[in-house]
């Protein structure tokens, strides 16, 4: 009858309780999410950080949230990812589209790290989020751009040392970035010791993918014991959600 052997039914109750442990670590992860997206100033705890002064350049950086920016910030960005990316998306599978970068970039979840001359010129920005990826809380970094000008000086390496002190402050498990394989300035991530990512997605017979996933752990932070598979989205300099 309907009756289960006494094994098949502890290893039904093992699964229930997994399934409840991975519920409860997935709704923690959702409220550490949630209290960062909520930070007024995620750069208060690191003054250090708002200036940068190297290789001639003088810079002030801060963080806002997208729906904090003024339009002609906005405009500056879509304008700087367009004139460093638009050949690159065009040169994979990717394809450009004018609307789709926007859209990302001013996402009501969109954060941006911006570097700016002390008269105010923009001369770089990082788009990032503080969201779920794979049921991990982590800060994913849609883009990281610099005027053509303004590379090679250390900026960069200093806007993402900020990134990584506020996703590890706010408790991520890691920072996470997609880079274009055709793109010369990924060696500057590997750089960075930023390493394959698990959800890296692998080249086989039937596909080959023109991205690959990069991330940072969070030392500070043991990875969850369990870790079921959801899809999350991937980006950065990167884009939209190609890969779907
Ligand atoms: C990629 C980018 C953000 C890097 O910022 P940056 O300020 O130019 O880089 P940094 O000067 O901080 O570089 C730090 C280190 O990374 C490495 N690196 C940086 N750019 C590199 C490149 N193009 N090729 C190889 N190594 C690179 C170097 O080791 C460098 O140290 P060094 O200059 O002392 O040799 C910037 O060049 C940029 O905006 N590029 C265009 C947009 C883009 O491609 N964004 C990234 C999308 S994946």
């Amino acid at each position: 009858m309907g009756r289960k052997s006494a094994s098949s039914s502890a290893k039904s109750k093992e699964k229930r309780l997994q399934r409840k442990d991975e519920q409860i670590r997935i709704s923690q992860a959702m409220a550490v999410v949630a209290a960062a997206n909520k930070l007024a100033d995620p750069l208060e705890p690191f003054p250090v950080f708002r200036k940068f002064n190297k290789n001639g350049i003088s810079a002030e950086l801060y963080v806002k949230k997208v729906t904090d920016l003024d339009q002609s910030l906005k405009d500056w960005a879509f304008g700087l990812t367009k004139k460093n990316m638009q050949q690159k998306y065009e040169q994979c599978s990717w394809g450009w589209s004018d609307t789709k970068k926007l859209d990302e970039l001013t996402d009501e979840a969109a954060w941006y790290l911006v570097a700016a001359s002390l008269d105010g010129k923009p001369l770089g920005f990082a788009h990032f989020r503080f969201d779920l990826d794979e049921t991990l809380e982590v800060l994913y970094c849609y883009e990281l751009q610099l005027e053509p000008g303004f590379q090679r000086n250390g900026l960069g390496k200093f806007m993402m040392q900020i990134l990584e002190l506020v996703a590890f402050k706010n408790n991520m498990r890691k920072v996470v970035l997609t880079v274009l394989k055709n793109n010369q300035h990924s060696k500057f991530f590997k750089a960075l010791n930023y390493n394959f990512d698990e959800s890296s997605p692998l080249d086989d017979d039937e596909e080959s993918f023109p991205y690959e996933i990069l991330s940072k752990a969070n030392k500070r932070l043991q990875p969850p014991a369990t870790s079921a598979k959801i899809h999350g989205s991937n980006h950065c300099c990167s884009g939209h959600d190609h890969h779907h």
